[in-house]
């Protein structure tokens, strides 16, 4: 996957539609129906973009959506491509790049993904402040193209600060908001703050991995991610993450995980969900 193959994949996406988006989302298992409510809508099934694959996962719609949330023009990520399916890890990054060409600036990676804290509970959010690459490889591996970025990108801050503040504050302002309509019982500590651990899957993990991952200083545990970030900062775009805590991670429980829980939460949370990447998208 060269820098002209992401190009050309982004020529013809600009063809499709005359909105130039400067924002793109990725959407996570469970979270794909925020890409519905975008206004003046263009979708783009992935296997007819230039180098992209299909995405073969339950709760992956796979296609580009390119629209509007309010006056803000979006390309969404319906479905994304993850290690676990057997993608190269450049098949993988590859829409991230991709944005790269269309002159994207911010990229929100979005994921579901397992607690390992006690007070982080499913229909939780959790923001990305920072990462583990578990998956054991690093996605820049192999000849380094420095017009997407350079040989040894730093990684000091993967996750934009003035991004997270924004994020926290809207969530905030929800919670607050849907007190005081008496919406909902108190939601003050549904956005937490953490570290996301990405693991290869496609397993979930043992008991014992848990621990390990929580010795290490994991907050939450995932399949993805990781690659968009790493693929997204190296060509210096500005990239937020956030989880929606589907399930306590193995171990945490009696119980045993499965992806229908994981999707059903996924839907539960879906509206507020959708209310703080609208808030979000409009401060950017
Ligand atoms: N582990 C890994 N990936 C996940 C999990 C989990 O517990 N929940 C959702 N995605």
């Amino acid at each position: 996957m060269t820098f002209e193959n992401a190009a050309e994949a982004a020529e013809y996406i600009g063809q499709k539609t005359s909105l130039r988006p400067r924002v793109a989302i990725v959407l996570g298992s469970g979270l794909g129906a925020f890409a519905d409510e975008l206004d003046e809508a263009v979708a783009i099934p992935y296997e007819e973009i230039p180098h992209f694959v299909r995405s073969t996962v339950e709760g992956h719609a796979g296609r580009l959506v390119i629209g509007k949330c309010g006056d803000v023009p979006l390309v969404v990520q319906q479905g994304r491509f993850h290690f676990y399916e057997g993608y190269s890890m450049e098949q993988v990054m590859f829409p991230a790049r991709v944005f790269g060409r269309m002159r994207i600036g911010t990229v929100i990676l979005t994921n579901a993904a397992g607690s390992l804290k006690a007070g982080m509970r499913p229909g939780d959010l959790m923001l990305i402040a920072d990462h583990i690459n578990m998956m054991g490889v690093n996605p820049l591996r192999g000849p380094n193209d420095e017009r997407f970025g350079p040989r040894f990108p730093d990684m000091t801050q993967v996750y934009d600060r003035e991004l997270q503040r924004a994020i926290d504050e809207e969530a905030h302002n929800i919670a607050r908001e849907r007190l005081e309509t008496g919406k909902e019982k108190a939601l003050t500590d549904f956005l937490h703050r953490g570290t996301y651990c990405a693991l290869s899957g496609p397993t979930y993990e043992t008991p014992a991995e848990i621990r390990l991952f929580r010795a290490l200083g994991a907050d939450a545990v995932g399949m993805s991610t990781v690659p968009e970030a790493i693929a997204a900062h190296h060509q210096g775009l500005r990239v937020a993450g956030i989880s929606c805590i589907t399930n306590f991670a193995a171990g945490m429980t009696d119980d045993v995980i499965h992806h229908g829980e994981v999707m059903e939460v996924g839907a539960r949370v879906s509206e507020v969900f959708k209310e703080l990447l609208r808030r979000v998208v409009k401060r950017i």
